[in-house]
Parts: C-alpha cells; sequence; structure tokens
C-alpha cells in the first residue's frame, strides 16, 4: 500500500490595487474572471488586495480602508469562493514588505527604470514617490511569497511578471537552487486589455480615465448604458475588428465576446450591415446583466462587516502559514539569522 501523500496543488497567485471606489469593467474581464474560473480547476488560488502598493498615490486613511474593503468584497461578489481560495490583505502578512527589500537589493536601478507603467505615470505628471519607484519589487515579493506557479493578470502586467522572474532567477543563481519558484504569467490574449471608452487608445484605468471612460462595477444601470452609448467610436459605419483603425468599435466588440462567449469574427457577421447604434445597445444589455447580480451581492457583503472580517481573518491566518516558512528559507539562504524571537 503507498503512504505517498498526495501531490499538492501547483498554485496560483494574483491582486489588485484598491485605487479607486470600485473595480472596472477591465479589472474583471481581464483578471477577475480568470480567477473564478482557475479557482475551479486543479489549482491552489490565492488572492488579494494589494493595499500596500496603493499607499504609493496619497489616499486620505479613511477612504483606503474603506475601499480595501470594498475590493475585498467585490472580489468575492465576482465569483471568488473563500473556501476554495485564500482570499486576505497585503497588509495583514508583513512578510511581503520583508521579502520586497530582498528583491529591491536583487534588482538593478537601470532595470528598474526601465519599467513602463512607472515611466508612463512620470510623464503624465503623477507625482511620483520612491514607492512607486520600487512598486514591481513588493509584486514581486507577493508572488514569490507562496511559490506561485502562474499569476493570471491582464497584458499591463506583464512587464511586472518578467521581473518578477528575473529576479526569482537570480536569487536561485546566486543562493542555489530550490530557492524561489519562478512563476508564469497566465494572460488570455482575447480579453488582456479593455480601453478607455472616451479614449480607446488608453487602457480603461481607475487612476487615470475620466468616469465616462470607466465601466464602474459600481455603476447604476443607467449610467453604465449612458457610457456605452457615448462611447467613443470612428467616422465609418461598419463593426469590424481592426484596434489599430478601430479602437473604439473592437473595444466594444471585445467586451461583447469576453462577456457572452461568442467569438469576435461571429460578432463581425451579426453586425454586418448593422450600425454602431445596435453593436452599442447590445454591448449595454449584457454589461447591464453581468454588473447588476455583482452590485446586489456586493451590497449585501458590505452589510455584514463581521462576516467580511471573519473571511479576512480566515484568509490572513492562511496566507501566513506559507508566508512565514517562505521566509525562514530566504533569510537562511541570504544569510540573516533567524528571527530571535
Ligand atoms: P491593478 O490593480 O492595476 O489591476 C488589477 C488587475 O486588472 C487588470 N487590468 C486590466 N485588464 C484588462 N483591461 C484593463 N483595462 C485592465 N486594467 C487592469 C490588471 O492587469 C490586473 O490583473 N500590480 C497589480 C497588482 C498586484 C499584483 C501583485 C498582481 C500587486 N501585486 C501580484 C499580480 C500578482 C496592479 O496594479 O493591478
Amino acid at each position: 500500500m503507498s503512504t505517498d501523500a498526495p501531490a499538492p496543488l501547483p498554485r496560483i497567485l494574483s491582486g489588485m490595487q484598491p485605487t479607486s471606489d470600485s473595480l472596472h469593467l477591465g479589472n474583471y474581464i481581464g483578471a477577475l474572471v480568470n480567477w473564478v474560473t482557475l479557482q475551479d480547476k486543479e489549482f491552489d488560488a490565492f488572492y488579494f488586495v494589494a493595499n500596500l502598493h496603493a499607499l504609493t498615490v496619497p489616499t486620505d486613511p479613511a477612504v483606503l480602508r474603506r475601499r480595501t474593503r470594498e475590493t475585498a468584497a467585490q472580489f468575492i461578489a465576482g465569483g471568488v469562493d473563500p473556501k476554495r481560495s485564500t482570499l486576505f490583505l497585503q497588509s495583514d502578512i508583513a512578510e511581503h514588505a520583508e521579502l520586497a527589500w530582498v528583491c529591491n537589493c536583487l534588482t538593478q536601478f537601470g532595470e528598474a527604470s526601465r519599467m513602463t507603467q512607472f515611466k508612463d505615470k512620470v510623464a503624465k505628471g503623477q507625482n511620483a514617490n520612491v514607492g512607486l519607484f520600487t512598486y514591481p519589487m513588493l509584486m514581486a515579493a507577493d508572488i514569490l511569497m507562496y511559490d506561485a506557479a502562474y499569476v493570471p493578470v491582464g497584458e499591463d502586467q506583464r512587464q511586472h511578471l518578467e521581473i518578477t522572474r528575473d529576479v526569482a532567477e537570480r536569487f536561485n543563481t546566486r543562493f542555489g537552487e530550490g530557492g524561489l519558484v519562478v512563476p508564469e504569467p497566465y494572460i488570455l490574449k482575447e480579453s488582456a486589455k479593455i480601453m478607455d471608452l472616451t479614449d480607446p487608445e488608453s487602457k480603461m484605468s481607475g487612476t487615470n480615465s475620466p468616469d465616462k471612460g470607466l465601466l464602474l462595477l459600481s455603476d447604476t444601470d443607467s449610467r453604465l448604458r449612458k457610457k456605452i452609448m457615448s462611447a467613443v467610436t470612428d467616422a465609418e459605419a461598419e463593426v469590424r475588428y481592426d484596434s489599430e483603425a478601430k479602437a473604439g468599435v473592437s473595444n466594444l466588440l471585445v467586451i461583447h465576446s469576453a462577456l457572452t462567449g461568442t467569438r469576435v469574427e461571429e460578432l463581425e457577421r451579426t453586425y454586418a450591415g448593422r450600425g454602431y447604434g445596435d453593436l452599442k445597445k447590445d454591448v449595454a444589455e449584457i454589461v447591464v446583466s453581468t454588473v447588476a447580480p455583482f452590485r446586489e451581492r456586493m451590497a449585501e457583503l458590505l452589510d455584514d462587516p463581521a462576516e467580511l472580517d471573519r473571511i479576512l481573518a480566515d484568509g490572513a491566518g492562511r496566507a501566513r502559514e506559507v508566508a512565514v516558512v517562505t521566509m525562514a528559507r530566504v533569510r537562511e539562504m541570504v544569510g540573516l539569522p533567524p528571527r530571535a524571537v
């Protein structure tokens, strides 16, 4: 009789920042939908609210606290099941900041300076603090802490995953194999970048897009309809996917396709000979029917703060069990003594 324990499931991990009052449809389609699909497969899923990362954007403390809880509630409303997935707040696990320091010391200044998200934010005039500069190394720590094999994110995070892989490989070269797991990105091409409705050349972003360009998961039905009906398109009348020449229409097709599961080529056939108005009306109804139940579920969750606290405490406990083991291994490998107390 074999006494072998079953092999542990490969781990997946991802996080979102609580930097605005609600997640938007880009977060939902680009990441959250995949999180939910993956938790139902053969994975050990860890999902967290990246509230340490959110400190890089100056925010009123009470607002940050509220948004952190709301983001956690939105994960659950979107289908993350705290029984099957480990759901926690980044700030509950002190080891993240500790491992981030080790990652900082393994990253060259020039390498960090090449991060396009950092460069874009500085170019747009964001008052950059050092936290924004070292942001990718905290993200690397989040991932490497849990030996994550896959990281489901949108396209905009690809470069951060590359630097994470580089840091892990460097760690293993310097300190020995078996140190850190080198993670793979999990990015679905078709839905990885949802664009701003008012400026379809730019990604939909909670911190950069104007309200009219954002479809928030907290928006009322009428706001969602209004924003979609006034989305920027082009001077032609043909419903066709061309992300460069027809960025606005292509974005609407991608949203439709992601939420209904209908392929874009099939949608092009369906809308052949019909105007943009028809496409917009249909997309509006599809988005409303996705967001409305989500909004209700979120309101219920926020109505029961004790239950949300319980879920987050339970998740933090499970996450900490893994984090202390990784941090002990890292401390030993880099030459720091075990913690005295
Ligand atoms: P954040 O909070 O900016 O975005 C959360 C997730 O949503 C995806 N996303 C999009 N996908 C498609 N279209 C869009 N317009 C769009 N906007 C955002 C992002 O790719 C992301 O998956 N650095 C991360 C948070 C983070 C993290 C981590 C992620 C911190 N530590 C560790 C993974 C692993 C971020 O800022 O995501």
